[in-house]
């Protein structure tokens, strides 16, 4: 069996475990189901960000947040420091440029493959129909999973001191699930769709500054789907304190099946080489 293949049972666990009454997802097909995702994907388009408060029923989220919290302890964790644009700046400006102020990044990740095959995280990242509805709000015709063997499904882990600084993403977009909430801090802020605007750097340069004007703050509500558009919105996490984990899954795709993450990616979050690795196989 490979990691992709959903054991006997897993698709119902899946749909058990999702609030199919205010969000159906499970057929497109299905003209409900279709004119629902439709206005998710009208959602998206307009702000850059879809976001299903409750998505995950309250029982299951608390077993699955249990789960969770259990292999937890299997993250690999990254300190870094990086510019709003995760790049390596620019040589022929000064530091105190926009393209060249750093933040600072303290996160780990529990890695796809140390995740156990029958976990509840699993089995939903696993069912299609929801991989179906994703790729409709983004508007994507070839969509999968995607094939790392580390990156597919991982969860990144805030412990105390644990934060993300202002960046715009590498990705297009980053679908998490807000699974379980720091004691303080952890809060979820980004400047909506400032990317391309005359004005960026400026703006970015303000909010690096710690200028509030058009920041928005995103309530850690557990349960919640984001499906947000990283790499045209400025965003952060502010620092966790407290002996509670902030537990975010990142749930990864692809529109090709065979594309994985680069080894120094691999190095970089989980500390691993993926040589040994088999890929998911997408799907
Ligand atoms: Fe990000």
């Amino acid at each position: 069996m490979t990691n992709n293949t959903i054991p006997n049972g897993s698709s119902t666990i899946a749909a058990s475990m999702i609030d199919l009454s205010q969000y159906p997802i499970s057929d497109l097909s299905n003209a409900e189901s279709r004119a629902f995702a439709d206005r998710c994907r009208l959602e998206y388009q307009q702000t850059g960000l879809c976001m299903l408060p409750g998505f995950i029923k309250p029982a299951a989220l608390e077993s699955m947040a249990n789960e969770t919290a259990e292999f937890s302890d299997k993250a690999y964790f990254c300190k870094s420091s990086h510019s709003a644009y995760l790049d390596d700046g620019d040589p022929n400006a000064n530091q105190s440029d926009v393209a060249n102020r750093q933040e600072q990044t303290y996160v780990g990740s529990v890695a796809y493959d140390l995740i156990p095959q029958n976990s509840q995280l699993k089995q939903l990242y696993q069912w299609d129909p929801l991989k179906d509805f994703i790729g409709h709000v983004l508007g994507k015709t070839n969509f999968y999973r995607f094939a790392d063997p580390f990156g597919a499904c991982s969860v990144n882990v805030f412990v105390e001191g644990g934060e993300h600084g202002w960046h715009f993403d590498e990705s297009e977009y980053t679908v998490t699930l807000m699974l379980q909430a720091p004691e303080k801090g952890g809060t979820f802020e980004y400047v909506p769709q400032i990317r391309g605007q005359a004005n960026e750097k400026e703006i970015v340069g303000s909010i690096l500054d710690g200028d509030r004007d058009g920041v928005v703050e995103l309530p850690f509500t557990t349960g919640t789907l984001l499906i947000f558009g990283g790499n045209q919105t400025l965003h952060r996490v502010t620092r966790v304190t407290g002996d509670k984990a902030r537990l975010v899954p990142v749930l990864c795709y692809a529109e090709d099946p065979t594309v994985v993450n680069s080894e120094s990616v691999r190095q970089l979050f989980w500390g691993r080489s993926g040589k040994d690795a088999q890929p998911t196989a997408g799907g």
